[in-house]
């Protein structure tokens, strides 16, 4: 009489006691796998972010000019020369990005292309008022574009001008 306690239940009845037991452990086990898959699934995306990442900055580094983003420097500064990158941070980071994000001033993401040629940059940029006053119509422009933003004088020279516009257009 080794097997009277599951002789308690009918075949039918156990049948229906196993099926409600798989129902449920079925349900579990989908649960958990839908679990599994979701967190390797995060695991995959991040990991494909990071790739994404990774390959921008080698294209940085490789000196490939994306249209994308703003990206890390081609710029070296010279020897003997002013920094042109440091001389942008100091003077003209608070007011500009050099992306086409606007700050206080317009990002400066190709600007070398969209600015008067010539001599046009060292005015703008040295006196700013003498230019609207004069009435350049690209600085009229600007300003009109500026939301009564207007840029401050930057004393500084042609040379760390033309610096500070190297470093831009490495960009
Ligand atoms: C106090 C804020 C401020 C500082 C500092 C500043 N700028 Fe500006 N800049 C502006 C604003 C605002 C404009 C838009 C025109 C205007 O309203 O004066 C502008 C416009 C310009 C433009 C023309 C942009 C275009 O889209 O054509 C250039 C080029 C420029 N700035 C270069 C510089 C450089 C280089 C420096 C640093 C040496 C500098 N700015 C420092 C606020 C600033």
């Amino acid at each position: 009489m080794i097997s009277s306690g599951q002789n308690l239940y009918s075949p039918l009845q156990r049948e229906v006691r196993y099926r409600h037991i798989i129902n449920r452990l079925g349900m579990m086990v989908a649960f958990l796998a839908f679990i599994i898959l979701a967190l390797i699934a995060m695991l995959v995306f991040r990991r494909a972010g990071a790739n994404e990442m990774t390959l921008s900055e080698n294209k940085n580094s490789g000196g490939n000019v994306s249209d994308m983003m703003p990206h890390a420097m081609n710029y070296k500064p010279e020897e003997g020369k002013p920094n042109g990158e440091q001389l942008f941070e100091q003077k003209c980071a608070s007011c500009h990005q050099v992306s086409t994000e606007n700050i206080t001033g317009p990002g400066l993401l190709g600007v070398s292309e969209r600015i008067p040629a010539g001599d046009w940059k060292y005015k703008w940029i040295t006196n700013p008022a003498a230019m609207r006053d004069q009435e350049d119509p690209y600085a009229l422009k600007i300003i009109a574009e500026s939301n009564g933003n207007m840029m401050t004088p930057q004393n500084l020279s042609d040379e760390e001008i033309d610096e500070i516009f190297r470093y831009i257009d490495a960009h």
